[in-house]
C-alpha cells in the first residue's frame, strides 16, 4: 500500500474509532497509539523515504491534513464526552427538594437538670447569689475548717476520693462556704450548686458522682426560724404543698442540726408497703443548721458579731422525690425508654 494510502486507511480508521468513544481515559489511549511519538501516523511517516522525492511534499501535507482531521476530531469528542458526563452526573445527583426533611427528634431537658434549673430560680427569685466551688478541694476546705477534727469519725460519713497530690474530690458542697466566706465579708446570700464525689457502691440510692445546692446565709442575728422559713418557703416551691418537719441531727459544721423531712407524695403516709418513703410516711430530702462557731472562726468572722444558716440538698433527691423514680441509677444510664417520660 503506498504511503498516502495508507495515510487515508489511518485517519478513516481513526474518526470511526473518535465516534465509538465513550470515556476520557479511552480518548487519551487513542491519541497516543495515533498522534503519540510512537503512533501509527509516525511509524507511517518512517516510510516516507522510500517514496519518490518528487511525492514527499504532497504526502506530507497530506499527513498534515490527517493529523489535523484527527486532531479535531478528538477534540471535538473530548467536549461531547464531558458534556455527557456533566449530564449523567446532574442526572444521577439530582435532588429533589420537594422531598419533605427528615428531621430531628426533639430532645427535652433530663430530669436531673430541670431540677436544678428550678430549685437554682427559687433561691434567685429570694434573693440568692449562685457561686460555683471547685471540684478539686484539700483537706482544710473540705473537713478541716468545717470543724472536722483529724480523727473524727464523721469523716469516715463521707468514703472519699483522695488524688495523688494529697488533694481530693469535694464530697460535698459545704466547702464553697469556707471559700466564700475567707474573701468577702456579710452580708452574704449564697448558693453553691455543683457536683460531688463519694467512694459509695454503685446502688438504688448511692451513685459515686452527684449533686448537690449548698445554701447559706450569713448576717447579724440570723435566727434558726428565719431558716425555717426559708426553707419550708423553697420546699413548697419546689414541691408543691408538702408538709416539712425538722428532726434534731448531726453535722460538725453546724450547731444546732438538723434534717428536714417533706411527706411522702407518693402515698401520703397511708400505705405501709409504700416504695417511695417505705411505709414510713416522711422522706429526709437535706441536711441543715445554724452555722457552728468553729466554722465562723476559721474564716476570721467574730461569732458574737455575725450568724448564719446554711444548709445542703442533694439534686438527686430531689428529682427522685418530685417523679417518684426509685433508683438514681435511671439518671445517668441513658434509657431513652426512662428519659421519653419527662
Ligand atoms: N454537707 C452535708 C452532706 O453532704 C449536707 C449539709 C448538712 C449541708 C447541713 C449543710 C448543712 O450546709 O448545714 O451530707
Amino acid at each position: 500500500m503506498s504511503v498516502a494510502a495508507e495515510i487515508d486507511a489511518l485517519e478513516t480508521r481513526s474518526l470511526a474509532a473518535i465516534a465509538d468513544l465513550s470515556s476520557e481515559a479511552d480518548l487519551e489511549r487513542l491519541r497516543v497509539e495515533v498522534l503519540g511519538r510512537k503512533g501509527a501516523l509516525t511509524a507511517i511517516l518512517r516510510g516516507l523515504k522510500d517514496a519518490p522525492p518528487a511525492e514527499r511534499p504532497a504526502i506530507g501535507e497530506r499527513a498534515n491534513t490527517a493529523k489535523r482531521a484527527i486532531e479535531d476530531g478528538l477534540e471535538r469528542a473530548l467536549g461531547e464526552l464531558r458534556a455527557r458526563h456533566a449530564a449523567e452526573r446532574l442526572a444521577a445527583e439530582r435532588v429533589d427538594v420537594t422531598v419533605p426533611a427528615r428531621g430531628w427528634p426533639p430532645g427535652h431537658r433530663h430530669p436531673l437538670r430541670t431540677a436544678t434549673e428550678d430549685a437554682v430560680d427559687i433561691f434567685e427569685r429570694m434573693g440568692f447569689e449562685v457561686w460555683d466551688g471547685p471540684e478539686i478541694e484539700d483537706d482544710e476546705h473540705n473537713f478541716e475548717a468545717l470543724n472536722f477534727p483529724p480523727d473524727h469519725p464523721a469523716r469516715d460519713m463521707q468514703d472519699t476520693f483522695l488524688l495523688p497530690d494529697g488533694k481530693l474530690l469535694r464530697t460535698h458542697c459545704t466547702p464553697s462556704q469556707i471559700h466564700v466566706m475567707r474573701t468577702r465579708k456579710p452580708p452574704l446570700a449564697i448558693i453553691t450548686p455543683g457536683t460531688t464525689y463519694r467512694r459509695d457502691v454503685h446502688d438504688m440510692t448511692h451513685a459515686p458522682m452527684f449533686h448537690q445546692i449548698d445554701c447559706f446565709l450569713v448576717d447579724e442575728a440570723v435566727s434558726f426560724a428565719e431558716m425555717k422559713g426559708l426553707l419550708t418557703e423553697f420546699l413548697t416551691a419546689f414541691f408543691g404543698d408538702v408538709p416539712v418537719r425538722f428532726r434534731a441531727s448531726f453535722f460538725p459544721f453546724v450547731e444546732p442540726g438538723a434534717e428536714v423531712d417533706i411527706g411522702c407524695a407518693v402515698c401520703r403516709g397511708s400505705d405501709p408497703a409504700c416504695r417511695v418513703c417505705k411505709g414510713a410516711g416522711w422522706l429526709e430530702i437535706l441536711g441543715a443548721g445554724m452555722i457552728h462557731p468553729n466554722v465562723l472562726r476559721a474564716v476570721g468572722y467574730d461569732p458574737e458579731a455575725v450568724s448564719g444558716f446554711a444548709f445542703g440538698v442533694g439534686l438527686e433527691r430531689l428529682a427522685m422525690l418530685r417523679h417518684a423514680i426509685d433508683d438514681i441509677r435511671l439518671l445517668t444510664e441513658n434509657d431513652l425508654r426512662f428519659l421519653r417520660q419527662f
